[in-house]
């Protein structure tokens, strides 16, 4: 049932290229984004003032990467908002919103009653969902499903990387009926997003030094992520990955936020992964990791094969992924934060598919 392996959740770490072909190719058809029994019309998506998005946990963190991903694309303000604190906080949404719920298992209770409650408040909702028939694509308005096939491991990975690939390909939708993506840019981001799961497999090809790594680092008592934009958001799922599983104390970071604050915990060994997948942003991660070198942390670097030679200056060590398109990276770049935390937990003898205290399904407040 593990396919042989060991783990649910390093199976589910190496299914993702097909997860993700699967997740993509009914998508697309003659190079363009069709979404069949979709209800959104251009004039409905022309009308909307703002998007919302509401999840929990890893899903919150894929509504993370695509607030930075349609801000850009359809320059329309996107929110993203944590369910538990959505049905609470008196929020602003009316028929001019539209709600995008995340959810891998779709019975989430605070994604479930945030979704009824942006319903009740007149909100159009659309939800990306995995397992079929479930409460919350039963009850939004509209669902895309991702089609990740049965996750086990209590730790998201497969599912993760199919809900990033729907919320491209909405983007890629909407910003086709608002006519703020060009048209090569159009193009240039399908082709490529064509081309991640034979990227992803490449990445999944040359895990052993991530393995590597994870030998050096797996001791640790604390450990810091930091990037800056998209790089951020991956920051968030590549922490909550590692606490989850393996107990080690961690934190993901807007690396420009450090210096206010953070930057006190910084002490001799303590590692810093360090992305730095935006090539606009590169010269400001390098003079991030020259600050947190200079306290005596230990940086392992992430970025794209144009830039490696360039980190490998200033990092302790390096993990080079394929380059991408800039808004596509994220697919490629969480993938070796996955690795990373599984081969820690399996150094450090942990319950990888079931970590203590959580469950997969989260069906209470
Ligand atoms: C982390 C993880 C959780 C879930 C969260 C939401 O690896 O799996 O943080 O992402 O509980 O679950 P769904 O997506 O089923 O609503």
């Amino acid at each position: 049932e593990k396919g042989g392996y060991e783990h649910f959740m390093f199976k589910e770490i190496m299914e993702q290229p097909k997860a993700v072909r699967d997740t993509l190719s009914p998508r697309i058809k003659n190079g363009r984004v069709v979404f069949e029994n979709l209800s959104l019309t251009e004039e409905y998506v022309r009308s909307l003032n703002r998007i919302l998005i509401v999840a929990c946990g890893s899903s919150y963190h894929v509504g993370m990467n695509a607030k930075y991903i349609m801000e850009k694309l359809l320059r329309k303000p996107v929110e993203v908002v944590l369910a538990s604190e959505f049905r609470y906080c008196d929020p602003i949404v009316d028929e001019s919103s539209l709600v995008i719920v995340i959810s891998q298992s779709g019975e989430t209770a605070d994604t479930l009653a945030a979704l009824r409650e942006a319903k009740r408040r007149g909100a159009r909702t659309l939800a990306v969902v995995n397992v079929v028939g479930s409460s919350i694509a039963k009850e939004a308005n509209d669902v895309i499903y991702t089609w990740a096939g049965p996750e086990i491991a209590v730790a998201t990975t497969k599912a993760y990387s199919t809900q990033l690939v729907i919320l491209y390909l909405i983007t890629l939708r909407f910003g086709e009926l608002l006519g703020t993506i060009a048209p090569e840019e159009y193009d240039a981001i399908v082709a490529e997003l064509q081309r991640i799961p034979s990227k992803i497999e490449e990445i999944l090809e040359h895990r052993e030094k991530i393995q590597y790594y994870a030998s050096i680092y797996f001791n640790n008592s604390s450990i810091f992520f930091i990037g800056r934009n998209l790089d951020y958001a991956i920051c968030m799922e590549g922490s909550l990955k590692l606490k989850e599983i393996s107990y080690i104390h961690s934190e993901a970071y807007a690396a420009g936020e450090l210096k206010h604050g953070t930057i006190s915990l910084i002490e001799d060994g303590t590692l810093v992964v360090a992305m730095a997948n935006h090539g606009r942003l590169f010269d400001k991660m390098v003079s991030n990791i020259k600050e947190v070198k200079a306290r005596g942390a230990d940086v392992l670097g992430l970025t794209g094969a144009k830039h490696a030679r360039a980190l490998e200056q200033v990092a302790d060590n390096v993990i080079s992924i394929p380059e991408t398109h800039e808004i596509l990276m994220p697919s490629l770049a969480v993938i070796p934060l996955q690795l990373f935390s599984y081969y820690v937990a399996l150094q450090r003898g942990c319950d990888i598919d079931k970590p203590r205290n959580l469950a997969k399904s989260v069906t209470v407040e």
